[in-house]
């Protein structure tokens, strides 16, 4: 009887939107602190650890097409480039894909280490290699050993843990080597101080050099998932998002025009595509992505009522956006340094 009326308590805090910005304050304390003793290790990131061997190999190639696909590169363009991808989590197949085709060096760097299986680890990559070409065979056999442990050569495949990309950059820059590509999925999206990351890239990228990023613009599932309106974490105050979002790699809530802002800022030939949408949760990805998205075609009336309930109490940062940048609950940013300063 106790342990019936403890689960109710227990559903209804989770249910609350008051108990759960306060749940979210007291993580990202907690982040903040483990981070700072340097207790790296986390969940967070372990993409794969529920996957099986095909649905990794899937989403390693999905990743990797979507980046040439989107950005209109090709693999032969690949070739020598120097690449660094941001927030890897527990999965170096995008990179060793890269390196396939002939990128010459690719950095993967990710503020925490994600908890991984080893053995199942071997298997993806023994799995990815096999579908490969030949001459792709012999520049990833270049770039990681499989005959015993997993043996990677740091010249071609460096993995950085424990480090953010913000204090990681002097050490990057200090090398003199700027990247042709800076690539990232699910990341960005957890990086509260975007203006110092995206000064940051823009620092360590080539002229001519490309941006694509995959960013998640939903609530992760905070209040969404407790049955609430997927935007009712745009109600909260920057103050109080702050607390609960420093740290923590809940989403910074930065919405679609924030990114168009930005390249505009630094004078980027850029293309934002719409990967998702608020009511699609569960539905997958939009494919492809577009850069447009349609009444009757993309979404519904019903798309909107969401926006139109939640308005009213959105805070002031959000209220004033068009419903349609509202109703967008993912992008795909590809972005091109200008050759010339
Ligand atoms: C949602 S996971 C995505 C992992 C992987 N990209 C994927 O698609 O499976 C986000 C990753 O970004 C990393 N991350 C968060 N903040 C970061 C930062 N400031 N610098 C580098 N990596 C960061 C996290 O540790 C985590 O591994």
């Amino acid at each position: 009887m106790q342990y019936r009326v403890k689960s109710i308590l227990l559903k209804l805090v989770r249910r609350s939107k008051t108990a759960i910005v306060a749940q979210k304050i007291h993580g990202n304390r907690k982040m903040k602190r483990r981070f700072a003793s340097g207790d790296i290790e986390t969940l967070h990131g372990s993409t794969h650890q529920t996957k099986t061997i095909t649905e990794s190999l899937a989403y390693i190639e999905e990743q990797f097409d979507d980046y040439l696909q989107y950005s209109g590169l090709k693999r032969d363009d690949l070739h020598d480039k120097r690449v660094l991808e941001l927030g890897f989590g527990d999965n170096v197949g995008v990179a060793l894909k890269f390196l396939a085709s002939g990128a010459a060096e690719v950095i993967c760097l990710d503020k925490f280490y994600s908890r991984r299986d080893l053995a199942q680890q071997k298997e993806i990559y023994k799995a990815l290699r096999s579908n490969l070409r030949e001459e792709e065979k012999t520049r990833f056999d270049r770039a990681i050993n499989l005959n015993s442990a997993i043996e990677i050569d740091s010249a071609r495949l460096r993995c950085i843990n424990g480090v953010a990309l913000e204090a990681a950059a002097e050490s990057l820059m200090g090398e003199g080597r700027p990247f042709d590509l800076i690539i990232s999925r699910a990341v960005l999206e957890e990086i509260y101080e975007s203006d110092l990351v995206f000064s940051v890239m823009h620092q360590l990228l080539k002229p001519g050099g490309y941006m694509l990023h995959k960013i998640d613009l939903s609530d992760y599932g905070m209040f969404r998932s407790a049955g609430m309106n997927p935007l009712t974490f745009l109600t909260i105050s920057e103050r109080v998002y702050r607390l609960m979002a420093s740290d923590s790699g809940i989403p910074n809530r930065r919405p679609m025009s924030y990114y168009q802002g930005k390249m505009e800022e630094l004078g980027y030939e850029a293309k934002i595509l719409i990967t998702d949408l608020i009511d699609r949760k569960g539905k997958g990805d939009l494919h492809p992505h577009k850069e447009k998205i349609e009444l009757g075609v993309d979404y519904t009336e019903s798309t909107l009522a969401y926006v139109d309930q939640i308005r009213p109490q959105l805070s002031a940062a959000f209220r004033e956006l068009p419903s349609e940048e509202l109703i967008v609950a993912g992008i795909f940013l590809i972005a091109r340094k200008p050759a010339r300063a």
